[in-house]
């Protein structure tokens, strides 16, 4: 299958010429296909932000190519113009960047650009409002005036109004209480079903990502180090812990039976698969006639 979104070899050099210069990421290589949930991880500063920010053309890359579809998004004006609209970015803390009098002028706010007519633009925003929860009466008041965690949902619910393919969100839970991360997941997983978009999320939480991603892009220095399925990436903790990241808790846990001689399997990474695999080692136990 043709990956939906794949870069060849893009580096970003900040500040070029200046004593500030900087290789923020160098010579990534990055696919991912259609429908595809995509966890994009890595130490403060590993240049995940800088990435994610090439594959909707706001980057240009110092040297290197984006393609969309196969196309590459600078082949011309119209190329770069569509992927704006095709490959939805979501920065941290998007909160802070609603500015319009109501909510659903912020939400309009991409289709408009997009030049929809005024029936479209409103169903799109009762659409994405709808992904993400808010309700019809929210979106006649001022932004100034939701919750901490409906303003982030308005704000994601911006980009999905642009129904992209591609949905990127860069630490989509951070600063949010368990219940307000909950929603935001949610959110993205009804966006993804309904749609079969591509998701890729940056993100500080393993627990969270091992839970929900297909597959994992570890970065480190700039360069994507390790990739894999959540299961290949978490089973290599020593070198994540090397690079100043973590493995999700209950694989922490698991290994630590492990190295206190329980059989538990080193590939866990969900608290659903530490549970089946205690169960049925206590239904061995009993089977096996121990009285314990
Ligand atoms: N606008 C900029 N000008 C100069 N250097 C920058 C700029 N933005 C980022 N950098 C540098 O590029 C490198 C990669 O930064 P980037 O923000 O992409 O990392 P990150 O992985 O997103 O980090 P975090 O987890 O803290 O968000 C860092 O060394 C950073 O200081
Ligand atoms: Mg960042």
């Amino acid at each position: 299958m043709n990956p939906i979104i794949k870069t060849e070899k893009i580096s970003h050099v900040y500040s070029v010429d200046t004593p500030f210069e900087r290789v923020a990421i160098k010579d990534v290589d990055f696919e991912a296909e259609r429908g595809e949930y995509i966890g994009v991880i890595g130490h403060t500063g590993s240049g995940k932000s800088t990435f994610i920010q090439h594959l909707n053309g706001l980057l240009v890359p110092s040297s290197g190519r984006v393609l969309y579809d196969g196309n590459d998004i600078r082949a011309s004006k119209a190329a770069t113009r569509d992927v704006r609209f095709k490959v939805g970015l979501v920065f941290q803390y998007p909160e802070y960047q609603l500015f319009e009098e109501t909510v659903f002028k912020d939400i309009a706010f991409g289709p408009r650009n997009m030049g929809l007519s005024e029936t479209e633009i409103d169903a799109r925003v009762r659409e994405a409002a709808g992904f993400v929860g808010l309700p019809d009466a929210k979106l006649e008041v001022s932004p100034f005036d939701l919750s901490g965690g409906e303003k982030r949902r308005a704000a994601i619910a911006g980009v999905i109004a642009m129904r992209p393919e591609v949905l990127i969100l860069d630490e989509p839970t951070a600063g949010l209480d368990p219940h307000g991360r909950d929603e935001i997941l949610g959110n993205i997983d009804a966006y993804r079903r309904s749609t079969n978009a591509t998701i890729l999320v940056v993100t500080h939480s393993m627990d969270e990502i091992a839970k929900s991603a297909d597959r994992l892009f570890v970065f480190s220095g700039g360069e994507i180090v390790i990739s894999g399925t959540p299961r290949a990436v978490f089973l290599r903790g020593d070198e994540l812990r090397q690079m100043g990241l973590a493995v999700p808790k209950v694989t922490e846990i698991a290994h630590r039976l492990r190295d206190a001689g329980v059989a538990v399997s080193a590939d866990i990474y969900t608290i659903e698969q530490l549970a089946t695999e205690l169960a049925s080692m206590r239904a061995a136990i009993r089977g096996g006639g121990t009285n314990a």
